[in-house]
């Protein structure tokens, strides 16, 4: 067969490394990809946004199966024109996607259904937004409703940044339309765990359960990023909040899906919150997370193609989903200055010394002249998988040591609360 992975990053370079263990598949693409992604697949110039040029390459060349991985093409529907181009692919339709692509319409889902969240309301005037939180009070969350890369949520603290942020996203137009509409929600406390799973529409099943590190740096300082690092499987997610999760809110919100017409196909992420009062969902995510795909499918036993294509093809049910026991480990190694202003470009030294059983994930990566370069703000993801939590991150550190490239930055605290 003939795949195509649609994206660019550390989550499509780990996607790209476990597909290409499937006997099925002959040759592997993707577009864009990176530097990394090229010695395992042919890398298309395409951008992950351009759904036209997307299903003419996918014709073109006869591929036989797609998979859509970041959040902006699902929700411009790109897997609706796959499918209506004759061309199966992995991922949510978009009328399915905008679970993660509008936060009010997951909030209201979830009122709706009874899956515990935290209490919200939706604003689209500010005066009304800067009075609700007046009478509520800080510490206060502020989300604008649509994609912002992530960083269109303030945990405010105190009443001015509270005011700021919504200053921000409804007069400011910070994130532009995203921003247009803002959701204001009760602070939360608690751990926090991603659960990715697969779903077919109907059938699901949960993956190993993991933990990102949202902020750039070490003990949870500074501004939030895409992930620094990640870890697998959570310590904190226990068998018995395991089968609440399920009960309470994997279950119902599949289910809540089928309900509205929407049914879900492909991964749904899951990032919760074990408060005091149980299990609630911060946020659904329409897709696989990074960095949390990099640990999570370097102990996936089951081929991946069989997976996603049962979640297509709504047979996930006859299918049993295998992961290796232990743990695994992914440090993120950044440009100096990310997620703020940042330099391409500086050689990346190191990586021909890395030992077989570290799965080096390029993120911002190009290759030149058989040398590759740093190309944008998550640079790598040192992965390493072993019998514990403790032994994966040590391995990984270990082998973060013997990478180098000019201003690089991680944190060395990836695992340790
Ligand atoms: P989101 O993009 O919705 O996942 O939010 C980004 C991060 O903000 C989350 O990972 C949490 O750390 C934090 N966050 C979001 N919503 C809440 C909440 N209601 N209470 C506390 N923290 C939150
Ligand atoms: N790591 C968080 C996300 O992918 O949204």
């Amino acid at each position: 067969m003939k795949v195509l992975v649609v994206g660019g990053g550390g989550r499509e370079h780990a996607m790209i490394h476990a597909l290409a263990k499937s006997p099925k598949i002959d040759k592997l693409f993707c577009a864009p990809g990176n530097g990394g992604i090229a010695a395992q697949a042919e890398c298309v110039d395409i951008k992950a946004t351009d759904v036209d040029a997307m299903v003419a390459f996918a014709k073109d060349h006869a591929i036989d199966y797609v998979v859509v991985a970041p959040d902006d093409p699902l929700a411009l529907g790109m897997v609706d024109a796959l499918e209506a181009a004759g061309i199966p692919a992995f991922g949510p339709r978009k009328n399915a996607a905008i679970i993660e692509a509008s936060k009010s319409f997951s909030k209201d889902l979830m009122k709706k259904y009874n899956i515990p969240t935290a209490k919200y309301e939706i604003f689209t005037e500010m005066d009304k937004a800067l009075d609700y939180i007046h009478t509520e009070g800080a510490p206060i969350v502020v989300k604008a409703d649509g994609l912002a890369l992530g960083k269109g949520v303030v945990v405010a603290q105190t009443m001015e940044e509270a005011e700021d942020a919504i200053r921000s996203m409804m007069g400011d137009k910070k994130f532009g339309d995203a921003g247009a509409r803002v959701v204001i929600e009760e602070c939360m406390s608690g751990p926090e765990v991603s659960v990715l799973c697969f779903v077919d529409g109907e059938h699901l099943s949960p993956m190993l359960s993991s933990q990102d590190h949202k902020r750039a740096y070490n003990d949870d300082k500074g501004p939030n990023t895409g992930g620094m690092g990640a870890f697998a499987p959570s310590p904190k997610y226990t068998p018995e909040i395991s089968q609440i999760c399920m009960d309470t809110i994997f279950r119902p919100t599949v289910d809540a899906m089928i309900a509205e017409g929407r049914p879900f196909k492909g991964c749904l992420y899951f990032g919760l919150m074990l408060t005091s009062n149980g299990p609630k969902v911060v946020e659904y995510n329409s897709r696989f997370g990074d960095p949390e795909t990099q640990p999570v499918l370097s102990l996936l036993k089951t081929d991946l193609l069989d997976i996603m294509m049962a979640c297509t093809n709504g047979t996930l049910d006859q299918l049993k989903v295998e992961w290796s026991d232990g743990a695994a480990c992914c440090i993120v190694m950044a440009s100096g200055g990310y997620p703020m202003d940042y330099k391409k470009g500086y050689e990346i030294h190191g990586l021909d010394s890395i030992g077989d059983d570290i799965f080096v994930y390029h993120a911002g990566t190009k290759l030149e002249n058989d040398k590759y370069l740093t190309n944008g703000g998550r640079v790598l993801g040192i992965t390493a998988t072993a019998e514990t939590l403790e032994h994966a991150i040590g391995k990984a550190y270990d082998a973060v040591k013997g990478i180098s490239f000019q201003d690089a930055h991680y944190r060395t605290d990836i695992g340790r609360k």
